[in-house]
């Protein structure tokens, strides 16, 4: 089938290379020339596992295509996807100024019926307000062209991205027109074949089903975070305790680690943009804010400790940091916890010495050069004459580290483990000072 991928960006991307990888025929458009230019010499702009050679292959086959044409995205598919950002207005409400850019685009060009598909994460209510754009600019037009404008939200994990769209848990369809139904399931039909997967629902219920995942997801961890800072006070282990309400089915392991809070692209937007819509109707989302004010406090917990450890004293102080993307498996630093801490060590007169496997190069695009920021190529380089390590991503490469190298590198043994990735009496034994989260020091 021939499909239009608006937003080349985590989404639209991997979209757009797993929907050619299967045989259709992509066009993928964004506003961003460099991105595109980019993309057509086989530079990849994001880091995501297996990306690369999906794009590469495809581009070369010429089932995926780049253009910064939108006239020409919209004239290729009879499928218009709309994964554009819907990044935080100034009051936390999703801005859907790039989602109605793109349906106005639509608009502007369309000859023929479109299926315009928000895959976007967008507030209940959008498909009604893509819809009335492409009405409008139409009718300014003096054009009468059909289309359907559904709710089809993404699942993906930033991470595991290719293989989460390529084995989707579930595809939501939000759609009552039976002709978008029916090109949806041809579109998802090889990513159907092993069991159903597809839940066709209204439009509203699709675009409040994305919003109850990530909030739900959000909810678990916030939940954890709130224990682990409790168990800490009461003088109990987070991590047994994890463990102990995990193996009971109806709780389960996923998404109950505790940490230092979560961020990424999705769940802080997504969290404050219901608490919107709930305000919007004068609704009060008692939980969600609860949710959100846990997960802003918790991003300050290790940054306390290290305070605290200190006696208040950072000025000059030399803090090798472990990790910066927001989570491991990828390079995105939006709403890193990462962020917050730099920001307060920096703030207190402290020296960043930094390493992250993939998260380096969009720290530096982010801070620019900065004395008390110094970024390094290796995990053993960070520790050079540091007076503690930090350990802020989950990366494979710091769950067994040499340790002794790391003893005799650091001006003091001392850890501010925000992931909880060691044991804490295996540290003692090894004569560190270890500090992480919900757990007794050691
Ligand atoms: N990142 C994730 O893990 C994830 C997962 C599920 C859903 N989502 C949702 O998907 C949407 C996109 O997220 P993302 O992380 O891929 O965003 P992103 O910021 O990585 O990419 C968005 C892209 O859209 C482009 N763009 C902006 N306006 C445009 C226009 N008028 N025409 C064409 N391109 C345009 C930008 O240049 C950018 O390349 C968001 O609503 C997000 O909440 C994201």
């Amino acid at each position: 089938m021939k499909v239009t991928v608006f937003g080349i960006g985590y989404v639209g991307l991997v979209q757009g290379a797993v929907l050619a990888e299967v045989g259709h025929d992509v066009c993928c458009v964004d506003v961003d020339p460099t991105k595109i230019e980019k993309l057509k010499n086989g530079v990849i702009p994001i880091y995501e596992p297996g990306l690369e050679t999906l794009v590469k292959e495809n581009f070369e086959s010429g089932r995926l295509r780049f253009t910064t044409s939108a006239e020409e995205g919209v004239s290729h598919g009879e499928i218009q996807f709309i994964a554009v950002g819907t990044p935080p207005d100034e009051d936390g409400s999703a801005d859907l100024k790039y989602v109605l850019a793109v349906a106005e685009t639509i608009a502007t060009h369309m000859d023929a019926y479109k299926v315009v598909v928000d895959k976007s994460t967008v507030p209940v209510g959008t498909a009604d307000k893509v819809s009335q754009k492409i009405t409008q600019v139409l009718k300014e037009r003096n054009v009468a062209y059909p289309f359907d404008v559904i709710s089809n939200p993404e699942f993906l994990k930033e991470g595991s991205a290719v293989s989460d769209c390529m084995r989707p848990d579930r595809i939501i369809i939000g759609t009552d027109s039976d002709r978008a139904e029916e090109a949806m399931r041809e579109l998802y039909a090889p990513f159907n074949r092993n069991h159903e997967k597809i839940l066709v629902m209204d439009v509203r219920s699709a675009e409040l089903t994305k919003y109850a995942a990530n909030c739900m997801l959000a909810t678990k961890i916030s939940f954890m975070n709130e224990m682990a800072n409790l168990a800490e006070k009461l003088g109990a282990d987070i991590e047994h305790v994890r463990q102990g309400i995990g193996s009971d089915p109806r709780i389960g392991y996923h998404f109950i680690y505790p940490g230092i809070g979560y961020g990424g692209s999705c769940f802080p937007k997504d969290v404050q943009a219901l608490i919107k819509t709930a305000d919007s109707i004068k609704f009060d989302a008692t939980l969600l804010k609860a949710v959100e004010a846990r997960n802003y406090a918790q991003k300050n917990v290790l940054f306390e400790k290290v305070q605290h450890y200190f006696s208040g004293d950072l000025k000059g102080k030399i803090f090798a940091v472990w990790g910066l993307s927001f989570k491991p498996n990828t390079d995105d630093m939006r709403e890193a916890p990462s962020r917050v801490l730099m920001e307060s060590l920096w703030e207190a007169g402290a020296i960043v010495q930094a390493y992250d496997p993939e998260a380096m190069e969009e720290t530096q695009r982010i801070y620019g050069s900065k004395e008390s920021l110094n970024l390094v190529g290796t995990k053993e380089a960070a520790l050079r004459n540091a007076d503690a390590l930090l350990i802020l991503t989950e990366w494979q490469a710091f769950k067994a580290p040499d340790f002794e190298f790391i003893k005799s590198q650091l001006k003091t043994p001392v850890i501010f483990d925000g992931r909880n990735l060691y044991e804490p009496y295996r540290m003692s034994s090894k004569g560190f000072t270890y500090v992480s989260i919900g757990r007794a020091d050691s």
